[in-house]
């Protein structure tokens, strides 16, 4: 398959195809979703949450994102691979976010990185670019900065708050990201910066008007146990799948039920 390149983003905004999108963090969901056509996989620090068990994404390192996006490159053959940088490896100054950028470009293989923020990250993107590499930014809701927003809030309400957006998403743009996330913000908000950019929303609980969705895999499939965000749509129960196999797995061995015949080696 070919491979899913930055241009074919605008592209599709021009041509009005959507985008879709999906997070992974290992080569076995990686392969299947790139299979099934998804165009982007972002290996989000979400990770934090879905892999390593941590209450937010405050505490992912570099270290830890580096492996797990490593794995989903090498599985990806047709899906454009993005890098999220983790909260504290790029906010300090534009050195830093492009020393960070070039580790996530010469280890694990991913073809553009994603980071944080608005015009308090523009400088960053623009570095970024400008060393050749493609930068998706996220504005809107943006877990890194939880604690300085009070809490999982819906963005961009009111006018004030859709002017912010407004702002953030031409500071984006103008920086040369090649597509923004918008998380959690009204729809209307969403459909406004969405007319007034050139580059592609994606929207994670944006609303329909933007030019693409994204979701974390986790909570799309029904693989994430506890609460999940109103926006998502889940497609498949895999926790309650898997749970159900595990317990027939203990039944059968059990009863011997399992090994049988076919199971065993003559
Ligand atoms: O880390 C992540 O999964 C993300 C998306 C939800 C935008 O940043
Ligand atoms: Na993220």
């Amino acid at each position: 398959p070919k491979r899913v390149r930055t241009r074919h983003f605008s592209q599709a905004k021009r041509d009005g195809v959507k985008i879709v999108g999906l997070t992974s963090y290992d080569y076995l969901s990686a392969g299947i979703f790139d299979r099934a056509g998804i165009d982007f996989l972002l290996v989000g620090d979400s990770a934090g949450n879905t892999v390593f068990g941590y209450d937010t994404t405050l505490p992912v390192t570099v270290e830890e994102l580096i492996p797990l996006t490593r794995a989903v490159a090498r599985a990806a053959k047709r899906a454009l691979v993005i890098a999220d940088l983790p909260f504290g490896s790029y906010e300090t100054n534009p050195r830093e976010a492009v020393h960070t950028a070039i580790r996530f470009m010469k280890e694990t293989g991913a073809h553009a990185v994603k980071l944080e923020g608005g015009e308090r990250s523009a400088e960053q993107i623009r570095r970024i670019v400008e060393a050749g590499i493609p930068v998706m930014a996220h504005i809107g809701y943006t877990p890194q900065s939880e604690h300085g927003l009070g809490g999982h809030v819906i963005q961009a309400r009111g006018d004030a708050g859709v002017e912010q957006l407004l702002r953030d998403a031409r500071a984006v743009e103008d920086a040369g990201a090649f597509a923004v996330v918008l998380e959690m913000v009204p729809s209307e908000s969403a459909r406004q910066v969405t007319e007034a950019l050139s580059i592609p929303t994606i929207s994670v609980g944006a609303g329909p008007h933007c030019d693409g969705q994204l979701l974390v895999w986790s909570d799309w499939a029904g693989f994430t146990s506890g609460r999940i965000p109103k926006f998502v749509k889940q497609y498949a129960q895999l926790a309650q799948t898997l749970e159900d196999a595990a317990v027939s797995f203990r039944e059968d061995v059990s009863s011997g039920a399992y090994p049988a015949r076919e199971h065993e080696y003559e």
